[in-house]
């Protein structure tokens, strides 16, 4: 692809992660707002919306990415509150929350907006990774709740384990996605 590609993001873990498996992707620096909505597509679209009009690069193909944490036993929190509940409670909150819970099943989420100027049309992508929620915080590396977070049939959290996040994760799967979907229009 011979086009720029501009994930406009302030988050540098996910440029981080996005780069090893598409590391066409330039990082645009840009803090967006996040509209109140259940929807991780509502919001990546509204921050698409938000990006177009701050960013002047009309050959660009613009990306923008919404993504959290579900808990079956809390009946999908926080979902896409997960940046804000993240900064109010942190992992410890959430195993608080957790405590005596038996049902422990959680997954991650991650949804990609792209648009594409040649037509005006948005692309979105979407991945899910499944898993568990542990009983401590395990692993020092990675970002927000990946502590906390052991995918299904694996022994390790994804904070002691970037190598296996990066083959298994909710943002592998989204990117590839799109990655293939603009590899067959552009
Ligand atoms: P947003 O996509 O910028 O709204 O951020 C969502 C929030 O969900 C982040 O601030 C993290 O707390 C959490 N989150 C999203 N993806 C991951 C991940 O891969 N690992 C751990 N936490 C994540």
């Amino acid at each position: 692809m011979r086009r720029k590609l501009f994930f406009v993001t302030s988050n540098p873990h996910k440029v981080e992660e996005v780069k090893q498996f598409f590391p066409e992707i330039q990082q645009l620096n840009i803090e967006l707002k996040e509209i109140r909505s259940d929807s991780f597509e509502e919001i990546a679209k509204a921050k698409l919306q938000e990006a177009l009009e701050k960013i002047d690069e009309k050959n660009a193909i613009i990306l923008v990415e919404d993504a959290g944490l579900e808990i079956e036993a809390l009946n999908g929190f926080p979902g896409t509150y997960s940046a804000w509940v993240y900064k109010k409670i942190g992992c410890e909150g959430i195993l608080k929350l957790m405590k005596d819970e038996k049902n422990r099943k959680a997954k991650f989420v991650a949804v990609v907006s792209a648009y594409i100027p040649d037509n005006e049309i948005i692309i979105t992508t979407k991945g899910e990774t499944e898993g568990y929620i542990t009983e401590e915080k395990r692993g020092n590396k990675g970002f927000g709740y990946d502590p906390i977070f052991v995918p299904y049939n694996y022994p390790v959290t994804f904070a002691e384990d970037p190598v296996l996040k990066n083959k298994l994760s909710h943002r592998l799967k989204a990117w590839t996605k799109m990655k293939k979907k603009l590899t067959n229009i552009l």
